[in-house]
């Protein structure tokens, strides 16, 4: 039985002050218990991981795990601005992003360097939460499964049975920011998909991984979402920042 995973990504928002009230704030709201055989991860910038990580020690919040919103795809070095998978490692992460769409389109990342970064992760023992979605115009044309089946395939040739450790995240662009979420449906076909083509690789791997879903999270759309067999949680952007919306969320 997989888990039902929540992950929050902040992406660039947050403030020291915030982050502790959002901190407090889930943490009163996790004291008297979540539902069991589920994960919960918050990912916050980068400055802010070790702010974040001396907060969940503080508040002795088991139930919440550290992640980051990406990871260098080098081990170490001249790589100005970069930060590498050991660092966040030492900083307390156990869950690292890679090839959102956000950094897909304004950063250039393709599939190769998508792989490379959440080899990264696997080597530092934290589990890679690898992001797929196609954009509205390949909706459109009918390319989305194409889109899809392509991104995983080349995560399949590069990472192999390194796969059940990983996350994959299906976050369709045209749903990430917008308020226009995929029906549970189209959420779930998708999911399918994406399950069917890793049980052509290794059964094993089809069954252990868990496939998320991301656009558009909310509160009112997460039961029905995570009712699907094949979704197994969410990635949550603009709900996660609510402290109330991302507990809502955790216990839908
Ligand atoms: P929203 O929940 O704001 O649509 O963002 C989804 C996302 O990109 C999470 O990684």
């Amino acid at each position: 039985m997989r888990p039902l995973i929540i992950i929050g990504n902040w992406k660039m928002n947050g403030s020291l002050a915030t982050n502790q009230d959002w901190v407090k704030t889930v943490a009163r709201g996790m004291e008297s218990g979540m539902p069991a055989g589920r994960q919960f991860v918050v990912c916050p910038p980068f400055p802010y991981l070790a702010q974040c990580s001396v907060l969940i020690k503080e508040y002795s919040l088991a139930f919440l795990s550290l992640g980051a919103q990406d990871a260098s795809a080098h081990e170490s070095g001249a790589y100005t601005g970069e930060v590498a998978a050991s660092m966040l490692k030492e900083m307390g992460c156990t869950y690292v992003i890679v090839g959102h769409s956000e950094r897909r389109q304004f950063h250039h990342e393709v599939d190769e360097v998508v792989a490379a970064k959440a080899l990264q992760v696997l080597d530092n023992g934290m589990t890679p939460v690898i992001c797929v979605g196609e954009t509205a115009d390949e909706r459109n044309s009918g390319r989305a499964e194409e889109v899809v089946c392509s991104q995983v395939a080349k995560q399949v040739n590069v990472l192999q049975d390194r796969l059940v450790d990983c996350l994959i995240a299906y976050e369709p662009v045209w749903a990430i920011g917008t308020g226009k979420v995929a029906s549970a449906q189209v959420a779930q076909d998708m999911h399918c998909t994406i399950r069917l083509q890793l049980a052509e690789f290794n059964d094993d791997v089809a069954s252990h991984v868990g496939i998320l879903y991301g656009g558009s999270v909310k509160p009112d759309n997460a039961v029905e979402l995570f009712a699907m067999p094949d979704i197994d949680g969410g990635l949550v952007g603009g709900a996660s920042l609510n402290p109330q919306d991302f507990l809502a969320i955790c216990q839908a």
